[in-house]
């Protein structure tokens, strides 16, 4: 599929998104599984087709809303409006419910569950930083490449996140997260045994006193393992660090954990020792040191797969002891890495950390540009690397390593690089081309013999000869330069691959030891186990190798009992239950196993390699036979399989079948290029080099090239025996381990190439899911009774679809059944009834989630309608009341306004009575004094004289006498009329 218009923003998208023109990638393009609507389709006899009808734009307008999928080319739009053009449009895949949009904690509780549907499910998670999704008994587990910080503002790994996980009662409504898969495995350890734990001082802060200890068990212990696989960068290794450290810290008290300040512990023989579970951590940077290194693909990669056995009390619940158990280390990486990688991680650790005399003492004070296993190239010298050194002498004390044996297992990893610095020459005059060592790489030797406290001449000898023996008489046979340069090397990873395993081996031993002090461990009788697998999960390159062939047979072996373990469970518990499981199938990859590692009268892949190694003739040509003799053995016609003859799992390449072989795995076809096979399975470490360990003059690096001697049966390598049949080996023991647990399965995804956080590409986690066997997990548990369920719990959802009359039949889950079954016409093989629970198909227990749906929908409905009459009655009584409280209310205020109008106004009236007869009294009394006052004028009027005294007439006489005189005197004699009168009326008042 192809971008059809690249805006220049989009453009830069492309690499992850694009995906070629092969038709076969079209499910793994990003854009299907964006959601897109189909814009038109492009195929030419469509257009032909709706020729003369679509000739209208409006009606082709219309038609293209509604394009449904047909086969061929369409233009598709995907919702960030970019258009696309695909090859078929019936890929397209419809994501359909309403589930499938909102990312559920389990994806097997969605509706219909498809590859589509759970790689969205997975990318809207992803997207909202929630990285742990649960599919039934399995946890997906993407990358998020960046620390992610909760809403509380705390890290999901935190301890407040451990004890919740700790003491939640109820897992289901937790997010899925790998606390809860280490939470799952410790408890179902702790419960299988009925044990209460109860450590002495147990305090309020510890977190094993959880609700979920107090369960009763069988009494017999049932370990637990946890198998940890995806490929290279997916978190295999982050994830196996966090469930450590979550069964570290839950198994601890706060205070142990804590603190710096405790007096450390003494081993037996009276070395200074962290806590066990102190060191059970610490083996990890340890391991890691030794056997991790920067890949293209992970800043820090695993080169080895490893099993960490924790055993733990199952009285008291803490940890006993662990033990480490490591498969194929990555050899061909100590002599050479490609341009962008680097070599184990401790070459780099100790140029950047260890101070300068001890570089002298090494001889590495010269920088990496000066060693040919380092690429010559310089590496600087990053604070990391400086700090991881500081670390890795503390965990090497850690591990009970005194300072001088740190010092030998430093002098011995700088004793690699000097070896790697050895150079040859041929010899001059020599017929046989036999090689020598150039004098400028004589001090190389010599440091790289000091080191190891070998002899010189030992070392040179084995380099440069080769021990032959003819008729039982050994002669030596000169090198060349070839098989010196091989022999160089093969010291080099001998030494390198010895000390590692050395350093697993010494890390077993201080993690089987435990505090001589500690009462609880010593007196711990009953022990479990919990076993964590960090392994690489299925690989497919464009070229595959030899190791990509035990990768995969690894992978295989581990898919069988993952498939035996998913389906024998569902096996298990359908037989237990007393229901017919012949309805479900699986498909066994025994057949591939078989082909890869024989049985069953088969000779196998594996076995054909190891015979390959005999005969004469270069490894190239043996490889040829090898490759030759597969295709006779198991091959048919080339490009096919399962035709007459061949094997059902092997396909013979059409083209290139001289050097390549094609195994069916149950991920997936995967090519095989033969180059190397033989001479990587035989690993041409000669005896000579065998045995120059032993002749060491330092006691510590004997023991290192002891090792594989021991009776370790899970190391890669033994002196005689093939890699593959070693593996193999190792493969049987780690299984047998696995099938006495009760497995997890954690599954890891790298969600792109680019070490990236925030960016989901669709196409490499498809590729992932299908490769983990996630999908046929899916397949098994939706083709057999996906819904299983207490009678009690399925009887309480479902028997609303019981209507009274069916009631009459008789209560309980048998009528429930009855009558379900009937209604809807569904057969036997869709739900049956076990003994305490019943299982249903999906198709099934969707319909009856729907139909039950509808019934509460409706009985919903129903109340809500009766709700509303309720409320309306209650409304409407309580309106009336309210209505009548008014009116009274009203009424009230009405009769008290009247009222107090009436005592107003009858007050007013007794006022305005007052007042009137105030009034009437005032005139009364106003009119009587008028009266008297008008009587009082009008006597005045009438005599204005009266009222005066006697003196006072006799005096007014005599003036007015007076006057009357003078007014006759001078002869006024109006004046003196008008005066004569008023004398008059004096006199005669006088005399009355
Ligand atoms: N849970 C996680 N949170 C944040 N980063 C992670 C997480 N898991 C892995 N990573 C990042 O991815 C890198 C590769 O992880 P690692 O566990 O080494 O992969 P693997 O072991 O599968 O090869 C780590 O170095 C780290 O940067
Ligand atoms: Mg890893």
């Amino acid at each position: 599929m192809q971008p059809f218009k690249t805006p220049s923003k989009r453009s830069s998208k492309k690499d992850d998104s694009d995906d070629g023109s092969d038709d076969s990638l079209l499910f793994n393009s990003k854009h299907l599984y964006t959601p897109c609507t189909i814009i038109k389709s492009l195929e030419e006899n469509t257009d032909k087709g709706s020729k003369g009808k679509g000739s209208n734009s409006k009606k082709n307008k219309k038609r293209r809303a509604t394009v449904q999928p047909v086969g061929g080319p369409a233009l598709v739009k995907t919702r960030d409006g970019t258009l696309y053009k695909i090859r078929d449009a019936t890929k397209l895949i419809a994501l359909t419910s309403p589930d499938d949009y909102v990312g559920l904690n389990d994806v097997l509780h969605m509706a219909n569950i498809t590859e589509s549907s759970l790689l969205h499910a997975l990318r809207v998670r992803y997207k909202r930083d929630t990285i742990y999704t649960s599919a039934g008994p399995i946890l997906i587990s993407v990358n998020p490449y960046k620390p992610i910080i909760t809403q509380q503002g705390e890290s999901i790994y935190s301890e407040q996140t451990m004890l919740r996980y700790r003491t939640s009662a109820n897992f289901s409504e937790e997010e899925p997260h790998l606390f809860q898969v280490a939470d799952r495995a410790y408890s179902a350890m702790m419960d299988s045994v009925h044990i209460v734990p109860n450590l002495e001082d147990a305090d309020a802060d510890r977190s094993m006193d959880s609700p979920k200890n107090h369960r009763m068990g069988s009494g017999q212990v049932l370990n637990q393992s946890i198998i940890i696989s995806g490929e290279s960068g997916a978190g295999k290794t982050e994830a196996t660090k966090y469930i450590m450290k979550y069964l570290a810290r839950i198994t601890t008290k706060k205070n142990k954990w804590s603190s710096k300040e405790n007096p450390p512990f003494l081993s037996p023989d009276g070395k200074a020792m962290a806590t066990l579970e102190e060191r059970v951590l610490s083996s990890n940077p340890l391991l890691e040191t030794f056997g991790n290194a920067q890949t293209l693909r992970n800043d820090n990669s695993s080169r080895f797969g490893k099993y960490i056995h924790i055993n733990f009390s199952t009285e008291k619940g803490i940890i006993m002891g662990a033990r480490v158990s490591n498969y194929l280390l990555e050899k061909t990486r100590i002599t050479t890495q490609i341009e962008g990688e680097r070599n184990y991680h401790i070459f780099y650790q100790i140029f950047a950390g260890a101070n300068p005399e001890l570089l002298q003492e090494l001889g590495l004070d010269v920088g990496t540009e000066s060693f040919r296993y380092l690429g010559y190239r310089s590496s600087p010298n990053t604070e990391s690397d400086k700090s991881n050194f500081v670390e890795t002498m503390e965990c090497l004390s850690n591990v009970g390593l005194a300072t001088e044996e740190q010092n030998t297992v430093m002098g011995m990893t700088a004793a690699v690089l000097h070896i790697g610095n050895i150079s040859f020459e041929e010899t001059d005059n020599d017929e046989d081309h036999s090689a020598v060592i150039t004098e400028d790489s004589r001090p190389s030797l010599q440091k790289a013999c000091a080191l190891l406290g070998l002899k010189e001449s030992d070392v040179a000898d084995a380099i440069l000869t080769k021990l032959l023996t003819i008729n039982g008489k050994s002669i030596k046979k000169p090198s060349t330069m070839a098989m010196a340069e091989d022999k160089r090397d093969a010291l080099a990873k001998m030494t390198y691959s010895y000390l590692f395993l050395w350093l697993v081996k010494s890390i077993n031993i201080t993690l089987s030891q435990h505090e001589t002090d500690s009462f609880a461990r010593n007196d711990a009788k009953q022990t479990g186990f919990i076993g964590v697998l960090d392994i690489y999960g299925f690989e497919c390159f464009d070229v595959n190798g030899y190791e990509q062939l035990l990768i995969n047979y690894c992978n295989e072996k581990l898919q069988r009992h993952f498939n035996r373990h998913v389906f024998e469970v569902e096996q298990k518990l359908y037989a237990s239950e007393g229901v017919d499981w012949t309805y479900i199938t699986f498909n066994d990859n025994q057949p591939c196993l078989e082909l890869i590692e024989g049985g069953a009268g088969l000779v196998g892949i594996l076995n054909t390699l190891d015979d390959s190694f005999s005969g004469m003739g270069s490894s190239r040509e043996k490889d040829v036979t090898f490759v030759s003799q597969l295709h006779k053995l198991f091959g048919s016609v080339a490009g096919t399989k399962n035709t007459n003859g061949g094997h059902d799992y092997f396909v013979t390449p059409k083209f290139g079948n001289d050097r390549q072989f094609s195994i069916s795995h149950y991920a997936g076809e995967v090519r095989y290029t033969v180059d190397g096979f033989v001479e990587k399975n035989m690993e041409s470490t000669s005896n000579e080099l065998k045995d120059l360990g032993s002749t060491s003059t330092i006691p510590l690096a004997r023991d290192v090239f002891g090792v594989p001697a021991s009776n370790d049966d899970r190391r890669s390598s033994i002196r005689g025996f093939s890699v593959a049949s070693q593996f193999k080996q190792s493969l049987q023991s780690l299984v047998g381990d696995l099938e006495m647990t009760q497995p997890h399965y954690i599954r890891c995804i790298k969600p792109n190439l680019k070490k990236a956080s925030d960016l989901f590409n669709a196409g490499e986690v498809l590729k992932q899911l299908r490769y983990s066997g996630m999908m046929e997990a899916i397949r098994i548990r939706r083709e057999g009774y996906a819904l299983r369920e207490d009678h009690n719990s399925f009887y309480n959802r479902f028997s609303v679809l019981l209507s009274a009359d069916d009631l009459n039949g008789g209560m309980g889950i048998d009528q429930l059944v009855s009558v379900l079954s009937k209604r809807l016409n569904v057969s036997d093989a869709d739900w049956q009834i076990g003994h305490s629970k019943i299982f249903l198909r999906r198709e099934l227990s969707d319909k009856l989630e729907r139909l039950a749906k509808l019934r509460v929908h409706r009985a919903a409905r129903t109340l809500s309608r009766f709700g509303r009459l309720v409320a309306s009655r209650r409304a409407s009584v309580l309106l009336v009341t309210w209505m009548k409280f008014r009116l009274s209310m009203m009424k009230k205020y009405k009769a008290n306004k009247a009222s107090s109008r009436i005592a107003a106004t009858y007050r007013m009236y007794l006022q305005v009575k007052i007042l009137k007869s105030c009034i009437n009294a005032v005139v009364k009394i106003q009119s009587h004094q008028r009266k008297i006052a008008a009587k009082l004028v009008a006597r005045r009027l009438r005599d204005p004289h009266c009222g005066m005294s006697h003196r006072e007439l006799n005096e007014l006489l005599r003036s007015e006498t007076n006057c009357l005189e003078n007014a006759i005197d001078s002869q006024d004699f109006k004046r003196a009329a008008n005066i004569e009168e008023k004398v008059y009326v004096l006199n005669r008042k006088k005399t009355l």
